[in-house]
C-alpha cells in the first residue's frame, strides 16, 4: 500500500440525518475520506460518534442524506437491486455480533456454498466446491468435516468469528469493513482473528476499514487513522501522524486514556 495506490472508496460531505425538525439527529456530519486499495484504515471514536452509521452508509444499507460516495473513482450507483448485488461483491462486512450475520436456518455448508455461488462458481464441480470450502476453513483453523451439517448457532462465538472470516476468504471482496469484530471475544482469540484478517489482506490485497474504540490497537495495525467525534472527522492521517503527533484535543484525550500507548513498558520502575 502506498499513498499512490488507486482510490478504492472515497466520500465528500457524507452526511446522515435521522428524523426531521426538532427531533433530527445528525449522526454523520459532512465527512470527507479517501480509502486506497490495500490500505488498512481505522475509524476511531467513542460510543455514539457515528461509526456504525457511517459503516451502514458505506455498505449501502442505509441512504446517504447528503454528500457523495465514490467506489473505485466513480459515483457509487446502488439504485437497483441488481446494482446493489454487484456492489456487494466488492464490499463485505463483519459485525460486532457474529450471530446476527448469518441466517440461522442455513447450515454452514449453505453459508459457504452461497459465497462460492456469489463469486460465479455455481457451475463448478461438487469436488471443486468441496475443496474450496475445505481450504477456506483451513485458513481460519476450522475443520470443514466437523462443521458440515451444523447450523451457525451450534458454533462457539470464536468459531463463528472464524466462519465469518472463512466467508470473506471465499468472497474475496475489494473492501472489508470490520465493525469491532473482536469486542466479544477474549484477548487471545482477538489476536488470532486480527492476525487472520491481516493475512487475508496480504493474500487478496483488500482494503480493510476497521472500526474501533481502541486507539492503541488502531495504532498498531493501521496505515491511516480517522478520528471521529460527534459525527465529524476531527483528525486524519497516517497512524504515526495522528497518534504520535495528535493535533486535535479530542485525539489527545483518547490517547491519554490509554496508558503507554506506544512507549515500551518499563517494568524497572514498578
Ligand atoms: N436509526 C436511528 N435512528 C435515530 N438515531 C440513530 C439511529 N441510528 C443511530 N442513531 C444515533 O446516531 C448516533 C451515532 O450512532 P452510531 O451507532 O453510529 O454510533 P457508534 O459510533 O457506532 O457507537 P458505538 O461505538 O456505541 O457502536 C447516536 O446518537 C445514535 O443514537
Ligand atoms: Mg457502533
Amino acid at each position: 500500500m502506498s499513498a499512490n495506490s488507486p482510490l478504492c472508496l472515497s466520500g465528500k460531505g457524507v452526511t446522515k440525518t435521522f428524523g426531521t425538525g426538532v427531533k433530527a439527529v445528525t449522526a454523520v456530519d459532512h465527512v470527507d475520506f479517501e480509502f486506497r486499495e490495500g490500505e488498512l484504515v481505522s475509524i476511531v471514536g467513542e460510543s455514539g460518534s457515528g461509526k456504525t452509521t457511517l459503516s451502514k452508509m458505506l455498505l449501502g444499507l442505509i441512504n446517504v442524506s447528503e454528500g457523495e460516495l465514490l467506489f473505485q473513482g466513480k459515483p457509487r450507483d446502488i439504485s437497483t437491486a441488481r446494482k446493489k448485488r454487484e456492489y456487494w461483491k466488492g464490499i463485505q462486512a463483519i459485525f460486532q455480533d457474529p450471530f446476527s450475520s448469518f441466517n440461522v436456518f442455513n447450515k454452514i455448508d449453505t453459508v459457504l456454498l452461497d459465497c462460492i455461488n456469489m463469486r460465479g462458481g455455481r457451475r463448478l464441480s461438487r469436488q471443486k466446491k468441496f475443496e474450496m470450502m475445505d481450504e477456506a476453513c483451513s485458513f481460519v483453523n476450522l475443520k470443514f468435516a466437523e462443521l458440515t451439517n451444523k447450523y451457525p448457532f451450534e458454533l462457539s462465538g470464536g468459531q463463528m468469528q472464524r466462519l465469518m472470516i472463512a466467508r470473506i476468504f471465499l468472497l474475496k471482496p475489494k473492501i472489508l469493513l470490520a465493525d469491532e469484530p473482536t469486542s466479544m471475544i477474549d484477548a487471545c482469540s482477538r489476536a488470532t482473528i486480527l492476525d487472520m484478517l491481516l493475512n487475508l489482506r496480504n493474500e487478496i490485497g483488500m482494503t480493510i476499514i476497521f472500526i474501533t474504540h481502541d486507539i492503541g490497537l488502531a495504532y498498531y495495525i493501521s496505515d491511516s487513522v480517522y478520528i471521529m467525534e460527534h459525527g465529524k472527522f476531527v483528525e486524519s492521517g497516517t497512524a504515526d501522524e495522528v497518534i504520535l503527533h495528535p493535533k486535535a484535543a479530542y485525539t489527545k484525550r483518547l490517547i491519554a486514556d490509554v496508558p503507554k500507548i506506544y512507549e515500551p513498558w518499563d517494568l524497572s520502575t514498578v
